[in-house]
């Protein structure tokens, strides 16, 4: 697995998780969340804690198009939180983070691309290899959303962070596994789980149970959630374990010059889809449906487990 990411409070979650349940073979990162410069560190920091030996590649500081945007009052001014991870040993192997996606899909059989940030290195990787959909064994996004957004009352902040980089992506890649907030925003860590892991001691554990501290406060403060959406984690959680996981083949666009949808990812739901001209070909499996609570129980049994190995 390789993963594109912008940590951010569940990014982070969901390396650590990937740590252990698969072969993560680098990290890219891109604007989102917060800046570059952030994302960066925090990525470098959080493959620090996890004690595994992970590449980290910088990507895209800026959107194609869209303005420099951030997410800083969900994820805090750094997009850890209020956590600092002291003593930074390891620095990045590259600030070519498309050219490293483009050299792992060349080299790396089967290889699972998941993107859990704004998409503007995977487009820059499209329109430097148009081959990439063909060497992946899958791509998959944490993104979108079916029915519901959250940037706006119809846009997933990754996607809308930079529309037209995920209409690239929707157009250029056959099949796209979208991990949308149809399914994200029910899968929440709580207090139990966040005690679960400070109780298991490990530095990975620690760390995950500090940021839930911050993200579980904000999740309440924002929108009253009891919990915090582990929107990342899941999209690792539906490669490492899809039969957790319901979904529809759909086609789906994003949507560029709305006033007030730009950044939607229309799902075309309707069976027979134009009048009389058929269906549009499926271009993205969207997830709908999880087994909530075994997401999150292999998310913290992941966690846990990384720093007993
Ligand atoms: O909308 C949720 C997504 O936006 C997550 O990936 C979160 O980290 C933020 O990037
Ligand atoms: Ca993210």
């Amino acid at each position: 697995m390789l993963i594109d990411c912008d940590p951010g409070l569940d990014d982070a979650i969901a390396l650590l998780a990937a740590a252990h349940l698969t072969d993560l073979v680098g990290i890219t990162t891109v604007n989102g969340n917060v800046g570059i410069e952030h994302t960066t560190h925090n990525a470098l920091a959080v493959a620090q804690v996890s004690g595994r030996d992970i590449p980290v590649h910088r990507g895209a500081e800026r959107p194609l198009i869209a303005p420099t945007i951030d997410a800083a009052y969900v994820h805090g001014a750094t997009g850890l939180g209020s956590v600092e991870i002291p003593n930074l040993e390891r620095d990045i192997d590259s600030d070519d983070a498309v050219g490293f996606i483009l050299d792992m899909a060349r080299s790396v059989d089967d290889l699972q691309l998941v993107a859990v940030g704004p998409l503007t290195n995977i487009a820059l990787a499209l329109r430097r290899d148009p081959s990439l959909p063909s060497r992946l064994g899958g791509f998959t996004i944490m993104g979108g959303g079916a029915h519901v957004g959250n940037v706006t009352a119809v846009a997933e902040f990754n996607v809308w962070a930079d529309p037209e980089a995920a209409a690239i992506v929707f157009r250029e890649f056959p099949m796209t596994t979208m991990v949308g907030l149809d399914v994200t925003h029910r899968v929440l860590m709580g207090a139990t789980d966040r005690d679960r892991m400070r109780a298991a001691g490990g530095p990975a554990a620690t760390l995950a149970a500090d940021l839930l501290d911050f993200a579980v406060v904000r999740a309440d403060e924002i929108a009253g959630r009891d919990g915090a959406p582990i929107h990342d984690a899941t999209a690792v959680m539906s490669v490492v374990a899809p039969e957790l996981f319901t979904g529809i083949e759909r086609p789906v666009e994003v949507e560029l010059s709305g006033t007030i949808t730009r950044g939607m990812t229309v799902v075309d739901d309707r069976p027979g889809g134009r009048a009389g001209e058929g269906p549009a070909p499926a271009n993205a499996c969207v997830l709908l449906d999880a087994d909530e609570q075994a997401v999150i129980d292999g998310i913290v049994d992941a966690i846990i487990a990384l720093d007993a190995s």
